[in-house]
């Protein structure tokens, strides 16, 4: 029962799965577990695809994950919204504005699902996931049954968090829903730097605003396929910093964490190395932002990963440092990195 996984991912790889199940009901579990147990299968789970790249067909089992439905509820200070993993996540934003909850809009337009979101703690324009998060509601594969993970515990960081750090946990739970705590008051947040200058009253002018530049800067899957950034904003000590801003004066950074290092923009790197608007093969990076992989039509892997190592050798070679993808790679039956 091979299938091609292309319809999948937003990456658009016509590569195939040994399985494919998509999950739209739990009663669906108990089969789906039989085959990964019965063949002692490896399995990746889905939403909409849209941050991995297969290299290759996988001999495992890739669940896409459907489950749907959201719920409110509240007490004196904050909502709760409880979405299942399947729901879009711009479409729950959408659905909190529409009963008045606000908070959530610097992360509109972000072409992911809820049940993706803790995995990666996305974010975008001064939020992430995770400043959000109650707790991510996972099937224990170990014990049989649902258990739930407090945000305190799933370790959130930039883009990361136990569920993509831990083996044991990825291969552990399956993410079913996750439930939001969003205060009732609501605070504008508007440090980052594409809101500056600007005045922001109501949270519909800035669901507006995000909605206008992601869909000016970042290209729409369904046009170029893509999965949003291929690399991570690289973390460097400070001495690297001030030696390369030293050098670059002009290269963007972003706030320092404790352990007093500098987050730089990989964007920025990628173009001022060059590469900006490459084109090899079938892929290349996007025209507007260099951080977008893109696929022109047909790019097989190997011509993604071609731009991806092309990418990390130039900035490598012009500021020393390495960008490592933020996209999750998978080979025939692990999850891999691009080796330079
Ligand atoms: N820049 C350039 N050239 C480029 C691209 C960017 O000079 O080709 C500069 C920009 O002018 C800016 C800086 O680099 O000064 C950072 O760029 P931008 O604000 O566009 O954001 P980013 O750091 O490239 C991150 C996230 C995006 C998120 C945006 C907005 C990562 C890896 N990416 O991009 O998330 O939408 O911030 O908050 O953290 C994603 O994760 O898939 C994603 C799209």
């Amino acid at each position: 029962m091979e299938k091609s996984l292309k319809n999948y991912n937003t990456f658009k790889m016509d590569v195939k799965a040994k399985y494919i199940f998509e999950l739209t009901d739990f009663a669906m579990f108990p089969k789906i577990l039989e085959t990964i147990k019965k063949e002692d299968l490896p399995f990746v789970v889905l939403g909409q695809g849209s941050d991995v790249l297969f290299t290759e067909d996988y001999n495992g089992v890739v669940i896409i994950n459907k489950l749907k439905g959201m719920e409110f509820s509240e007490d004196l200070n904050y909502y709760f919204v409880k979405l299942q993993a399947g729901e879009n996540f711009h479409v729950a934003i959408e659905t909190c504005m529409k009963r008045g909850i606000y908070g959530l809009e610097n992360l509109a337009l972000i072409p992911g699902t809820a049940g993706g979101a803790p995995i990666q703690n996305f974010g975008a324009y001064g939020v992430s996931f995770s400043d959000f998060c109650r707790y991510v509601e996972v099937l224990d594969l170990k014990d049989n049954k649902l258990d739930r993970i407090w945000a305190k515990d799933c370790d959130f960081g930039y883009r990361t968090s136990v569920f993509k750090s831990n083996p044991e946990f990825k291969n552990r739970y399956i993410v079913t829903a996750v439930e939001l705590k969003i205060p009732k008051e609501w605070t504008p947040r508007t440090s980052y730097n594409v809101f500056k200058n600007k005045e922001f009253k109501t949270p519909k002018e800035i669901f507006d605003f995000v909605c206008q530049i992601r869909q000016e800067k970042l290209p729409n899957p369904k046009d170029i396929p893509n999965a949003g950034s291929f690399f991570k904003n690289p973390y460097v000590s400070k001495d690297v910093f001030e030696k390369l801003i030293q050098k670059f004066p002009t290269m963007p950074y972003f706030e320092t964490n404790d352990a007093g290092e500098v987050k730089i923009a990989a964007g920025w790197l990628i173009d001022k190395a060059g590469c900006k608007g490459l084109k090899m093969g079938n892929a290349g990076t996007y025209e507007k932002q260099a951080l977008v992989l893109v696929n022109y039509g047909d790019a097989t892997p190997q011509e993604i990963l071609q731009v991806a190592k092309f990418v990390q050798n130039k900035v490598q070679e012009t500021f020393g440092v390495l960008l490592e993808p933020e996209v999750r790679i998978y080979g025939s039956t692990t999850e891999c990195q691009v080796n330079q």
